[in-house]
């Protein structure tokens, strides 16, 4: 089989490298990929959200799989505009997607269908949202747009002054463009995060083992929210209770609401969910997995990824048996000086070697390029130095210990990932 995989991250590197462990797969390529993924599939300069563009590759290229990664595409329809050209292709349809695409949506369905979350309030008019605050003056209040966001939509205030701050920076001067046209008031949950991605083909749920991400940019959680700056798996928080739980009342039953709403969901559903004094909720659905849990959970996979992709397109998840290593994992980003804000690209990252990885761990590539034999950094998050032992703290501490033998300049990272 030859893969064409859509996307340019770390995630986009670990479902590279976990497709080609199997046999069948004989060739991937990537579009548009990156330094490290390069090593491992032949990249073409193609953006990801360029669907024309996406479609011609695949037709050219003859493959026989695409696989798309990232929300933007998925919510722009290339699954949709796979199939129409007659190419298989893994991920949901548009009108899937936007469990994630529209938080308005997804807010909608749980309540609708009685899917423990936040309680919410949606609004279109900054004036509406801001007396609603005023009127209800509980801090914190969550304020989120209603849109994708490169992770950074939601904002948590604790007084007025900030609540109103937050309305206006999304609702009026749109920083975060159209995704900001109607926002999510909500109430603020407290307790451990947890994330669960699970495989489905609409018919059959399969949880994938739990994660944890570590979304502020800062230790001790504080400072921006990020796309994540470390994940590990397990999640020790999420034991047997919460999993029978989740799986009764929010796993499953996600899925027949997607199924009543006309919407089948087929591929990788994300559960970003809070474990609760009141129970296990849902803060976010995504509509594919998630970076950086990609790398610690695929690390952890035993059955081949191939394998239980078909199974998904083709509606037969039933008939698979998905395996896991007991071994924990564990992911380490690094990151440019100023992410998630601006920062400096093109700084040569010294410590790997030549295929871009380290002995001992495994280093996935998130924002790298190749110029004359280097790898440069070229993106916020650079590097996810990813490692596996019988227990977690032996997965940190390799990580850790490989992360301290790479540098390049104004690299930083979380030095608490795991506590
Ligand atoms: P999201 O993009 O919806 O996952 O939100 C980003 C982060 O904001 C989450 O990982 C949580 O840490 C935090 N968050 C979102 N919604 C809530 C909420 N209702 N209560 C507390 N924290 C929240
Ligand atoms: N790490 C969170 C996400 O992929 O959305």
């Amino acid at each position: 089989m030859k893969i064409l995989m859509v996307g340019s991250g770390g995630r986009e590197h670990a479902l590279i490298k976990k497709l080609k462990e199997s046999e069948a797969v004989t060739e991937v390529i990537c579009a548009p990929g990156n330094g490290g993924i390069s090593v491992e599939a032949t990249c073409f300069p193609v953006k990801a959200t360029d669907i024309d563009g996406i479609i011609n590759l695949a037709l050219c290229e003859r493959v026989d799989l695409v696989f798309v990664a990232p929300d933007d595409p998925l919510a722009l329809g290339l699954v949709d505009a796979c199939e129409k050209a007659g190419l298989r292709a893994f991920g949901p349809n548009s009108e899937a997607a936007i469990i994630e695409s529209s938080k308005v949506f997804s807010k909608e369905l749980m309540k609708k269908y009685s899917i423990p979350t936040a309680d919410y309030f949606i609004f279109d008019d900054p004036e509406k949202a801001i007396e609603h605050i005023k009127n209800s003056d509980a801090y914190p209040v969550v304020i989120k747009a209603d849109g994708l966001a490169l992770g950074k939509g939601v904002l948590i205030a604790y007084n007025y002054e900030e609540a109103e701050n937050a309305v206006k920076l999304i609702m009026r001067d749109k920083v975060f463009g159209t995704s900001g046209n109607s926002v999510v008031v909500e109430e603020f949950l407290t307790g451990p995060e947890v994330t669960v991605m699970a495989f489905t083909d609409s018919k059959t749920v399969i949880p994938m083992v739990s994660s944890k991400d570590h979304k502020r940019a800062l230790d001790g959680d504080k400072g921006a929210n990020t796309g994540g700056m470390g994940t590990i798996s397990p999640n020790p928080h999420y034991d047997i209770d919460a999993q029978k739980y989740c799986m009764e009342h929010i796993f499953l039953p996600t899925v027949h609401a997607m199924n009543k709403e006309g919407r089948p969901f087929k591929g990788c559903l994300y559960f970003g969910l809070m474990l609760t004094p009141k129970g296990p909720k849902v803060i976010e659905y995504n509509a594919r997995f998630g970076d950086p849990e990609t790398q610690v959970v695929l690390s952890r996979l035993i059955t081949p990824l191939i394998d239980i992709v078909q199974a998904t397109i083709d509606e037969r998840l039933d008939e698979i048996d998905i395996k896991w290593d007991a071994d924990a994992s564990a992911c380490v980003i690094m990151a440019s000086g100023g992410y998630p804000g601006d920062y400096k690209k093109g700084y040569k990252i010294s410590g790997l070697d030549k295929n871009g990885q380290l002995e001992g761990v495994t280093v996935y590539h998130s924002g790298t390029i190749i110029k004359n034999q280097d790898f440069l950094t070229n993106g916020g998050r650079v590097l996810g130095v990813t490692a596996k032992a019988g227990t977690l703290n032996q997965a940190l501490e390799k990580a850790y210990s490989a992360v301290k033998k790479i540098d390049f300049q104004d690299a930083f990272y979380r030095k608490d990932i795991g506590e």
